[in-house]
């Protein structure tokens, strides 16, 4: 099996950083060589391993390594990369030279930055498996459709951008002192989104990537997990599994039955809704799992028999197909409300909107000079036909 990247996201504090880190451990434990990182700002890995980690990947055992990633530490890693888009936004906004930190706090640095190391590390191939702890769902979401919505900023404002540097330039120089960023700026900027189109072909490779779910068996926490879900899909993110965390088991004693019959009710729907996924479910413990030994235990708990590793569906969120002379563009948007979704087609481009988001496909050759004449969206597929 190729090397794997394994992204667990969900609501604020269902578990997602216990359970990532508890997969790391069991992986480890399987002599996988695996690297947990955390992408959300607000680190908790090092609190579940119960050490300090850092922005650089530590090693924690036997073929673990944690990393709690630090966007000032990104701009020393990738400031070869990175630099162009700065210097970009410096000299576009005539600002002054500013500090790492306050560069951090930057539109898409955050995103960026991550990205990268994303990149570096399955580049490099010096993993068998790359466990993502991410930040909850609306910051995981910005994370993976920054690609795309940086491949809109290229297509539409960077080439008007570039055009109109190269007019002004000349004149311009000779009357300010603020520069206008010169055609290097520009080529790095163009590498640096070359970088990401990459990541995300990773990232939306089921082969290789696999995002999951991890939610608490509350309506609340079903409510998110079935948007994010959704919006996962819109993107193209292969989703494989939900993790239902924290459930009590008979053990609780008379005070819970109120909440098991509550949390079995919704456990119930969670199968039903999410039936083409896997759903693992995980038991309340008796004390919280923090350091390696108990995340090992409560791995066997999750996975029992079946390996971290493991593809757990392979459904496609898109689909192209010709039937009978018409082309199709199929998509699976299972909970999405009709009077939250719009299609446009503009300029040759389907933007598909859904509430606050919005993507912009890019389609295949044979379906560039096409333009959606009818669409319908029964039982969450949303069929496009395309003439
Ligand atoms: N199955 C479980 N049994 C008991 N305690 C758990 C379980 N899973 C997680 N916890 C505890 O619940 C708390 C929240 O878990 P965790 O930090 O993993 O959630 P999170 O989703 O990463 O939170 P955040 O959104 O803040 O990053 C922690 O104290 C953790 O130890
Ligand atoms: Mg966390």
């Amino acid at each position: 099996m190729g090397q794997r990247i394994l992204l667990y996201t969900g609501k604020g504090g269902v578990g997602k950083t216990s359970i990532a880190a508890s997969t790391a451990c069991s992986l480890a434990k399987s002599e996988k060589k695996t690297l947990v990182i955390s992408t959300d700002p607000a680190h908790s890995l090092g609190d579940a391993f119960g050490v300090d980690i850092g922005p650089k990947p530590k090693h924690m055992s036997k073929n673990l390594y944690a990393q709690e990633i630090s966007v000032n530490e990104a701009i020393n890693t990738h400031w070869n990369e990175l630099k162009g888009y700065l210097t970009g936004l410096f000299q576009t906004e005539g600002l002054d030279p500013i500090s790492a930190e306050e560069i951090a706090t930057l539109p898409g640095f955050d995103e960026a930055s991550q990205l990268l190391y994303l990149r570096q590390y399955y580049e490099e191939k010096n993993y068998d498996a790359i466990v993502i702890d991410s930040a909850p769902t609306g910051e995981s979401l910005k994370l993976l459709s920054f690609p795309e919505a940086m491949t809109w900023y290229m297509d539409k404002i960077f080439p008007m951008g570039r055009l109109a540097a190269k007019l002004v330039r000349p004149v311009w120089n000779t009357v300010s002192n603020l520069s206008i960023p010169d055609d290097e700026v520009f080529k790095s900027v163009e590498s640096l989104y070359a970088s990401l189109r990459k990541i995300r072909v990773i990232l939306t490779d089921p082969k290789i990537s696999t995002i999951r779910l991890v939610m608490n068996p509350d309506k609340m926490s079903l409510s998110e997990t079935k948007r994010a879900f959704t919006y996962l899909l819109l993107y193209g993110y292969p989703v494989d599994s939900v993790f239902v965390n924290k459930i009590y088991d008979e053990s609780t004693g008379s005070f819970f039955k109120g909440w098991r019959s509550a949390q079995s009710e919704i456990v119930k729907e969670v199968n039903d809704s999410f039936s083409d996924l896997r759903i693992f479910k995980v038991p309340m413990l008796k004390e919280e799992p923090i350091g390696i030994e108990r995340l090992e235990e409560m791995s066997s708990l999750i996975y029992s028999d079946a390996s971290p590793l493991d593809t757990f569906s392979k459904e496609k969120s898109i689909q192209f197909i010709k039937e009978g002379g018409k082309y199709i563009i199929r998509l699976k948007l299972p909970f999405a409300d009709k009077k939250d979704l719009e299609i446009f087609n503009k300029g040759g481009e389907l933007i598909i909107q859904l509430g606050n988001w919005k993507r912009v496909f890019y389609l295949p050759t044979v379906y560039s000079d096409k333009n959606p004449i009818r669409a319908e969206f029964i039982n969450g597929v949303l069929d496009i036909e395309m003439e």
